[in-house]
């Protein structure tokens, strides 16, 4: 299905880092006519200004407005600034308004209980490798979303990376493992960087080689249908430089770091949740 087949308004309440990402991501995808982007924000008239100059989306501070025949609205500001964002909109939600929130920790029955209406909600979780049409975006949706709806939504994720529709509950781990994963992903590179500028190596010529060390993996995993361990292997000769310096990593538990890593991300996820529900 593509969304160019349906003729759709949608609406982003906050327009700051992440929803930037998000609706670059739409327009470049061309799947959308721009001026049916509707932005507006809390007050920066000028970012929204530039948007419209740069991309060609309509902007609007008019609730009335924006909301009347909207399809889809993403909810995309800080989670702290929701209950205010709930009391400026509540009065012109219209029933053809199908919620998006990007808000981390928000459950959709939160935000279902201060919206205060039964309109069909999706929570997402991106991460800013929407910034480059790569974000791996988990997704759970409320019951009451229907099936084709469910699927334009779908559509219009994969405008800015991948779905991967989970349960609710689930985007806690979502959360960790590639919410913050692009954060955990550069520590590791940064860590690789050190430990190869201690080679002898002028920093910047081992920052500049590692770089496209890791735009080559990737792009090697991308386009291979191995597996990455078969990856791995095919460039593993016994007895080689590779296998020695192999054999040195297993002597470190890496699995056991990461868990550790993820656990707390999780952990912090739900501790942040629960402190908003409060
Ligand atoms: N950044 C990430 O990596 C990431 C990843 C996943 C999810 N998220 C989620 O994305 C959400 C947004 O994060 P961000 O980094 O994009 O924040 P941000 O850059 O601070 O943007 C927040 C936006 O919300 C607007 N806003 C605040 N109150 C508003 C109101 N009452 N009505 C309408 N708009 C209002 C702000 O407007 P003004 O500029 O006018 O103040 C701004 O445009 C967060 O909930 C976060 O959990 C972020």
């Amino acid at each position: 299905m593509e969304v160019s087949d349906f003729i759709m308004k949608i609406v982003f309440y906050g327009s700051g880092n992440m929803a930037n990402a998000i609706f670059t991501g739409i327009v470049n995808s061309k799947s959308i006519e721009p001026e049916n982007i509707y932005l507006t924000n809390k007050s920066n008239q000028e970012a929204l200004e530039s948007y419209h100059e740069a991309l060609g989306v309509s902007y609007s501070y008019d609730d009335e407005e924006l909301l009347k025949d909207a399809d889809y609205v993403f909810l995309s500001t800080k989670p702290y600034d929701f209950l205010k964002l709930a009391e400026r909109i509540k009065p012109f939600i219209t029933s053809d308004n199908k919620f998006i929130s990007i808000m981390a920790g928000l459950p959709i029955s939160y935000i279902r209980d201060n919206l205060q209406v039964d309109n069909p909600i999706a929570r997402i979780m991106p991460n800013t490798n929407a910034h480059v049409g790569h974000s791996v975006t988990g997704i759970s949706f409320s019951t009451n979303f229907d099936p084709n709806s469910k699927q334009e939504v779908l559509t219009l994720i994969e405008a800015f990376g991948t779905a991967l529709e989970v349960k609710e509950d689930h985007l806690h781990q979502v959360t960790a493992i590639t919410g913050s994963g692009p954060a955990f992903l550069y520590h590791v590179f940064e860590q690789y960087v050190n430990a190869g500028t201690k080679l002898g190596i002028e920093q910047s010529q081992v920052e500049e080689s590692i770089k496209e060390l890791i735009i080559g993996t990737g792009k090697m995993i991308e386009r291979s249908d191995l597996k990455m361990d078969q990856l791995r292997k095919n460039i593993t000769s016994k007895g080689g430089t590779t296998q020695a310096g192999l054999n040195a990593l297993s002597n470190h538990d890496i699995e056991a770091i990461f868990l550790d890593c993820l656990n707390a991300a999780v952990k912090r996820s739900i501790e942040l949740a629960e402190a908003d529900e409060d």
